[in-house]
């Protein structure tokens, strides 16, 4: 076919995919070309303009690296990742809600025992977290991969650290056979997403912060349920209401107690402050209407 202009080139482009086998990629690629088209309509994109957004595009795949992940920084401030965490994740009433993954995930982090500490070593405020894993029914959810994963107070994860040669601040659990999960650490702070680099500059010609609020990151995997990625966030903290990756859920948010001195859970004597976080967590049946 020949000859196309901007009125006929949409189809053209339609049809010269449709001869794949897979009509979910049929279905994915003829979207995309619609709507981006449409986009260079609506906004009558200049060359100037598209330029400027595959060099924008190549920065973000230039940047990324082992420990960098641009893209998910891009999908997560574009609020993508929260649209098709939420499309996926309609869950009855009363189930833990999930929120973004984020780039800081590791999946070979240490195994520990309950009420063992992640954060061995880490400067912080000493936290002891605990609750239960449950179904919507009430059902204790016994042997539950639950992997953890936080900053530290300076707003920094270990892979970040270039210095670091070993793993901190992350660590998985089993509950036991009540469904129990406890465990120790700091209390992590608010921090600011990687902006040093194309995905920065975007938010900054936004006029938009790159801060997150202080979180606990928890992914939890049961035989028989939808695994969960979700955070725990701080009530009352910084930047709940302007998360730079919309990450925020209300049912999210917890209060972080603060004792001045005492007894910890493990009851070993404080004489200064530490927290306390409590927070159950309803698993989903794979399977189960929304
Ligand atoms: C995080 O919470 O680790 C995170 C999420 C999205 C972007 C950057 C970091
Ligand atoms: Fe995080």
């Amino acid at each position: 076919m020949k000859n196309l202009n901007e009125k006929t080139i949409t189809q053209a482009v339609i049809d010269r995919n449709k001869n794949t086998d897979n009509p979910r990629l049929k279905t994915v690629m003829t979207s995309l070309v619609q709507h981006l088209h449409s986009f260079a309509r609506e906004v009558e994109l200049t060359e100037e303009e598209w330029e400027y957004g595959i060099k924008f595009l190549t920065d973000v795949g230039q940047i990324c690296s082992d420990s960098r992940q641009e893209f998910i920084l891009l999908s997560d401030t574009l609020g993508l990742s929260t649209l098709v965490i939420a499309q996926n994740h309609r869950k009855p009433e009363g189930c833990t809600e999930a929120t973004v993954f984020g780039p800081f995930y590791v999946s070979d982090s240490p195994e520990l025992e309950l009420g063992e500490n992640m954060s061995v070593g880490v400067k912080g405020t000493p936290w002891f977290v605990k609750g239960n894993v449950r179904s919507i029914s009430g059902e204790a959810v016994a042997n539950a991969k639950v992997e953890v994963w936080q900053s530290d107070e300076d707003g920094s994860y270990d892979v970040q650290k270039e210095h670091l040669d070993h793993l901190e601040g992350r660590a998985i659990f089993r509950t036991n056979a009540q469904g129990e999960y406890h465990f120790e650490t700091i209390v992590p702070e608010a921090y600011p997403i990687p902006h040093d680099g194309p995905v920065g500059k975007m938010l900054q010609q936004l006029n938009r912060h790159p801060w997150r609020p202080a979180h606990l990151h928890f992914m939890i995997t049961a035989d028989g349920y939808e695994r969960l990625v979700t955070h725990v966030f701080r009530e009352g903290g910084e930047y709940l209401e302007s998360d730079a990756v919309f990450g925020v859920r209300s049912s999210l948010i917890s209060n972080w107690v603060k004792h001045e001195n005492g007894l910890d859970p493990y009851g070993k004597q404080h004489d200064k402050p530490f927290y306390t976080l409590e927070f159950d967590f309803i698993l989903n049946k794979t399977g189960a209407a929304s």
